[in-house]
């Protein structure tokens, strides 16, 4: 199976990705871990974009599909990309999509889980400021992606409690 989930940030994408891919046997394949590693390293890579995944802004699409293309496996659930019309572009020259899972919440309820995060974890993007960068992005990179995807969309309530969030996916895929 290969899947995508999409949605804004900090809406669960991460958290249910993990439960999909152990569920179905997949490999979980989060570009923001990708890039989280290469910065954790502080490989050449790392260093390149550790300033502009700080301000919440996107990292240049060239360097993203050499990340996707590396790890590409043949049955994945793609968290956190595509991301703009043209990954996906990309993405469909390498691989078929079956399904793509939209996860849909309100924008106050993800500020108030980003901002326990940023307590617990200290992410260097979950600043207020960059919070709202990375709404901006999806909003005007990534949102355009679920009319691209229409005919393979789910779209799931991710208000909900965690395993009621991968209870719903779960339903749709079957
Ligand atoms: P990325 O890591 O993809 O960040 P994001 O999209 O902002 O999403 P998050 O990881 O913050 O949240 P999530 O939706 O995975 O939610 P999570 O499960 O963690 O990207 C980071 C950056 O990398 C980008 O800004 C960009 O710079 C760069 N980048 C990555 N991919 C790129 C690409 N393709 N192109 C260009 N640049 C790219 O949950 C969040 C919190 O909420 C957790 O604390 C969790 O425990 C909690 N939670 C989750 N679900 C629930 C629930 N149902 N109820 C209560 N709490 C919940």
């Amino acid at each position: 199976m290969r899947l995508i989930i999409l949605g804004p940030p900090g809406t669960g994408k991460g958290t249910q990705a993990k439960q999909i891919a152990e569920k179905y046997n997949l490999t979980h394949l989060s570009t923001g871990d990708m890039l989280r590693k290469e910065i954790a390293e502080k490989t050449e890579l790392g260093n390149k974009v550790e300033k502009i995944m700080k301000a919440g802004e996107l990292v240049g699409d060239h360097i993203i599909l050499d990340l996707v293309k590396k790890n590409l496996t043949l049955n994945f659930i793609l968290d956190g990309f595509p991301r703009t019309i043209n990954q996906a572009k990309a993405l469909e020259k390498l691989t078929k999509i079956d399904k793509v899972i939209c996860l849909d919440s309100s924008k106050e309820l993800i500020i108030a889980r980003l901002k326990g995060r940023a307590k617990k974890e200290g992410r260097s993007d979950d600043t207020p400021e960059a919070i709202e960068k990375r709404f901006k992005e999806y909003n005007e990179a990534t949102k355009p992606l679920l009319a691209f995807y229409k005919n393979k969309l789910i779209i799931v309530n991710g208000d909900q409690p965690i395993e009621d969030v991968t209870k719903d996916i779960l339903a749709a895929l079957k």
